[in-house]
């Protein structure tokens, strides 16, 4: 997944945390995002000791306007860490598990 970004939603414990930690291992730049700030701080730190690139955002996904402003987030940070988002198309694949209120998603 080497320069690809994954935001993972509720990725301050549990299983979110495991999906953005095999992410990174994978080579996908982490976009931590959860409620619980210390807890995604937490992740940020465990994806960096293994090496992995990660930042965190807050953002509560029972709002519109959180989720909305996270994919921003991804896509700029993708466009940021490639080339230039006009020479590149960029799609977002969004991703809801119906046993969760959780959503993630992945710009490539
Ligand atoms: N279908 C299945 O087989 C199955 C199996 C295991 C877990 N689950 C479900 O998956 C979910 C996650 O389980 P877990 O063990 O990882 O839970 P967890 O409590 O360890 O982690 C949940 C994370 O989501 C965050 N969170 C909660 N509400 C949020 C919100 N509105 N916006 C952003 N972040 C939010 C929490 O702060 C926490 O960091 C649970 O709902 C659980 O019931 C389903």
């Amino acid at each position: 997944m080497s320069g690809k970004v994954a935001l993972v939603t509720g990725s301050g414990a549990g299983i979110g945390r495991a999906a953005a930690l095999k992410f990174a291992e994978e080579g996908a730049k982490v976009i931590v995002s959860d409620v619980n700030i210390d807890g995604g701080d937490e992740t940020v730190a465990l994806v960096k000791q293994k090496g992995g690139d990660a930042v965190f955002a807050r953002a509560d996904v029972a709002h519109a306007a959180d989720v909305e402003a996270l994919v921003t987030k991804a896509v700029d940070t993708l466009a940021s860490s490639t080339a230039p988002a006009t020479t590149r198309a960029l799609k977002v694949k969004l991703f809801r598990s119906p046993s969760s209120r959780r959503t993630t998603s992945i710009a490539s």
